[in-house]
This record gives structure tokens, sequence and C-alpha cells, in this order.
């Protein structure tokens, strides 16, 4: 990795780390092993991409990363979330995530799924509390809200989700397969990267950029998930490998094999780039980041 990315990556995930820790009820809070459980997902050592691009947006448009920092703890809260229930017995039956055993195996079905809904209220109330409104104004932290719940409801996220199982071992298209990513990955990935804008008070144009951008890197992401779920080291991904052919998923690899998918992967990310180029010089972190999804391992 780039080390000038690598730097940029470790002193945000600091940030966004103390930042949660701040924001997310300790241990001793009752009930004790709901927020146990909340804690053990969110330390368990996620990559906190969402939170650094909604970061990197900000500082893009010329804001101060601390001041964006409810928001990052707030996109990391929901994207932990979707893990914790994408990981249960209905859904991908899951064991292991971020290296560790998955939620429901440390706590049990009933507090993971609790802890899940815990984890998108609290993103919520995060969001609307008054040490944002002291920062920025009301109406940019509405539409912030307003973005994120799009992002991560029936119409987003959610329903990435519902069709991500209703065509396990079904027969799906290049346009259901992308549909499906758009809406699991994608939305909230691109959500991160217009909310840091809009906070900071982006203009049209600028979130424009972001979002068509973050569209494309979310996708990129994806497609990198799914060639590391046939190709990828498990140790290192913290979780297992090769459950999407078992399970019958819908994804490119499925459709056109690795290779190909690899290949489409880098047309995308190429496209993801070019699309930042109006940003200039400032979206330099943003571009070298857009390798890193790409080249990843983990
Ligand atoms: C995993 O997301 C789920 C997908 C959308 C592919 P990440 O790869 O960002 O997971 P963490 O946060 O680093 O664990
Ligand atoms: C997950 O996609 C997307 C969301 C959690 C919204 P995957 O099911 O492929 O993610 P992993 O591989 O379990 O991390
Ligand atoms: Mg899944
Ligand atoms: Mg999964
Ligand atoms: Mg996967």
């Amino acid at each position: 990795m780039d080390p000038a990315l690598a730097d940029y990556i470790l002193e945000n995930r600091r940030l966004v780390d103390d930042a949660l820790d701040y924001y997310v009820p300790n241990v001793e809070t009752e009930p004790r092993v709901l927020h146990e459980a909340m804690r053990y997902s969110l330390f368990a050592g996620g990559k906190r991409i969402r939170p650094i691009l909604a970061i990197a947006s900000a500082e893009i448009v010329g804001e101060d990363k601390t001041s964006v920092m409810p928001l990052a703890v707030a996109l990391e809260c929901v994207h932990t979330y979707s893990l914790i229930h994408d990981d249960l017995p209905s859904m991908d039956d899951d064991d292991l995530r971020r290296g560790k055993p998955t939620s429901h195996k440390m706590f049990g079905e009933a507090v993971a799924i609790l802890a899940g809904d815990a984890l998108v209220t609290l993103a919520f109330e995060i969001l609307s509390s008054v040490e944002l409104a002291r920062v920025f104004p009301c109406h940019r932290i509405l539409s912030v809200i307003r973005d994120i719940a799009d992002a991560c409801g029936s119409r987003g996220l959610i329903a990435g989700q519902v069709m991500d199982m209703t065509f396990e071992g079904k027969i799906a298209d290049e346009s259901v397969v992308e549909r499906i990513i758009l809406n699991k990955t994608a939305a909230l990935i691109k959500t991160a990267l217009t909310s840091g804008a809009r906070l900071a008070g982006a203009n049209c144009e600028q979130l424009d950029v972001f979002s068509k951008f973050g569209q494309k890197l979310g996708m990129v992401f994806q497609i990198k998930d799914d060639l590391l779920d046939l190709e990828g080291d498990p140790e290192k991904l913290g979780k297992a490998v090769k459950k999407d052919g078992t399970r019958g998923k819908a994804t490119y690899p499925a459709l056109y094999g690795a290779d190909h998918s690899s290949k489409l992967m880098r047309k995308l990310l190429g496209e993801a780039k070019k699309l930042i180029e109006p940003l200039g010089q400032r979206a330099q972190t943003l571009c070298l980041l857009t390798e890193y999804v790409g080249q990843r391992i983990s």
C-alpha cells in the first residue's frame, strides 16, 4: 500500500475508534449484555472504510475531520449492524467475522439481533444530537439523516439483502446482480461520501461527483469482496471463504468467473478514478483509497 495512504488510514482509524468509544455506551451500562455485544462487534477490528470515506470527502470540501466524527461513528454503527444481521443463521449463517466468532455465536441470536437494532438506532441518535447541530446548520444535518435512512432502508441496503437472499440458488442475470450490489453495498458507501461532503457544505456539482463516484466504488468494493470469497485467505479476511458458491449467491464471479469479474472490477475502478478528476489534487487520497479497495486482501 502507498505509505501516505497507510498513514492516512491508520490515523483516521484511531480517531474513529476513539470516537466510537466515546459515543457508544460502555459495558457497565444496563443492559450490560447488550452493550457488551454492541462493543464486541464494533471493536472486533473492521477496516473503517465507510467512516474514512466520509472523512475524506468532508476534507476535500474543506472541513476539519474532527467535526465530522459523529457522522463517521454513525456510519460505522449502521455498517456493523448490517454485518451482525448478515451473519445470522437465517441469513448467511456465518461463524466468523472480523477474526472472531460472530455475534450470535457469542451472545445468542436474540441478543445479536437486538445489538444490531440498537446500533442502527444509536446511529440516528448520534446524528440528531446537539453536538452536531452546534457545528453544522440543521438543514445539512437533516439531509444527511434522510440520505442515510434512504441508503440503509427498504429501498437501499435492506432491499439488497432481501434480493441477495431471494436469488440464492436461482438464475440471475447481470442486471439482477448489479441491482443487488447497488443496494446492499454501494448505497451506504455512496452515502458515506455524499454525507461527509454534504455536512461540509458541498455544492450540487461536488455532490454529484461524490454520488457517482461512490456508486462505482461500492460496485468495486463488493465485486472485490466476492472475489476474495473465492480466492482470499480466511486468516487475513477474518471470515470464512468459498461460501458464496455453496449458497448459490448471485455474484459477478458466479455469472462470469473470477478472471472476467476481475477485469470488470478494474474497468469500474478506472471509471471511478476518472469521475473524481474534476476535484483535482485534493482528491489524491481518495484516488489512492480507490486503488486500495481494488487491491485489498482483507
Ligand atoms: C463487508 O464489509 C461487507 C460488505 C459490504 C462486503 P467490509 O469489508 O467493509 O467489512 P469490515 O468493516 O472491514 O469488517
Ligand atoms: C454483505 O455482503 C452486505 C451487507 C452486509 C449489507 P456479504 O454477505 O457478501 O458480506 P460478507 O462477505 O458476509 O462480509
Ligand atoms: Mg450477505
Ligand atoms: Mg455475508
Ligand atoms: Mg461476501
